[in-house]
């Protein structure tokens, strides 16, 4: 299963602090702010993954990353040189995905939920689109989605001035490779960008899209701005320190998952040992 990690973008909300860093490098209190993204994309059982990144930054994503050997993935980079919008990491990862079905996470999501490996699992396994819908205060943030009385999705629309109702579309999705055709044939918006809403509109009208609403057991966090980023590193600080379990660690995942055996935990562990990251994955080694 192949999977893209949007990780680009310029981060502007969260100005000073990503002036000379990439926004998806920075914490959420202990780990990478991709970590948590990456993590649900293994989760729904990606492992060939495609990162978009800025120029600027494929460096220090290839430090993080490299090749992805490590933790069993196939990992590549697709350069963005400027900010076009979600859907044009479709027109930029046309060869990745080829005639494959393909996961797209944006790397300032963070989904959590006892549910979330199963649910993404059956969303990678789907057809058409699927989309992920998500109770939110302030909807008109967000892409939002109608449903009719029966339950039925009916509009997508970008950022509503009057939002149809409270449910945001969440920063996750998966698309049969017909995508790449759809995100080449869709108008530019007034913003000048490709909108993954006016796909996931193009899937609806279709009667290709399965909207799934994420219940009020998960959560869904985004990082974009100053208050929202500090939110995201209480949560999940609060939860990792009550259970002594981390939330978004990739190494525990493709251990989990047999991606990597114990021999690859233990070579990722030794050059890290002497942190609080690596002395988490001991404990795995050891205890399970
Ligand atoms: C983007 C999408 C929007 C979606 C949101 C989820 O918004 O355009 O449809 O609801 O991500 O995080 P943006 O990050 O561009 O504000």
């Amino acid at each position: 299963m192949k999977g893209i990690v949007l990780s680009g973008g310029s981060g502007t909300r969260l100005y000073p602090m990503t002036r000379a860093a990439n926004k998806q490098l920075l914490p959420v209190y202990n780990k990478p702010m991709v970590y948590y993204s990456l993590s649900t994309l293994m989760l729904a059982g990606c492992r060939d993954i495609l990162l978009v990144v800025n120029p600027h930054d494929v460096e220090a994503y290839h430090r993080l990353f490299g090749d992805g050997r490590q933790w069993g993935l196939a990992i590549s980079y697709a350069i963005q040189d400027r900010p076009g919008g979600i859907a044009e990491c479709f027109l930029l990862g046309r060869t990745f995905i080829g005639n494959d079905r393909v996961g797209l996470i944006l790397g300032d999501n963070l989904f959590y939920g006892d549910a979330l490996p199963a649910l993404a699992e059956r969303g990678a396994q789907a057809s058409g689109a699927v989309v992920y819908a998500y109770w939110v205060a302030d909807p008109e943030a967000y892409g939002v989605v109608e449903f009719d009385a029966s339950g039925a999705a009916v509009s997508i629309v970008e950022k509503p001035k009057e939002p149809r109702s409270n449910w945001a579309v969440t920063g996750l999705y998966f698309y049969d490779s017909d995508v790449c055709d759809v995100a080449a044939t869709i108008p530019r918006s007034a913003r000048g960008e490709l909108e993954i809403s006016d796909v996931n509109a193009h899937y609806l009208k279709q009667g290709r899209l399965t909207v799934e609403k994420l219940g009020r057991g998960y959560a869904w966090l985004d990082t974009g701005s100053p208050v929202s980023l500090l939110r995201a590193a209480q949560f999940v600080e609060t939860v990792e320190e009550r259970q002594g379990l981390q939330i978004g660690c990739p190494e525990e995942v493709a251990w989990r998952k047999g991606y990597i055996d114990n021999e690859g935990l233990a070579r990722l562990i030794e050059p890290i040992k002497q942190s609080e990251y690596g002395k988490y994955l001991q404990r795995l080694l050891t205890r399970g």
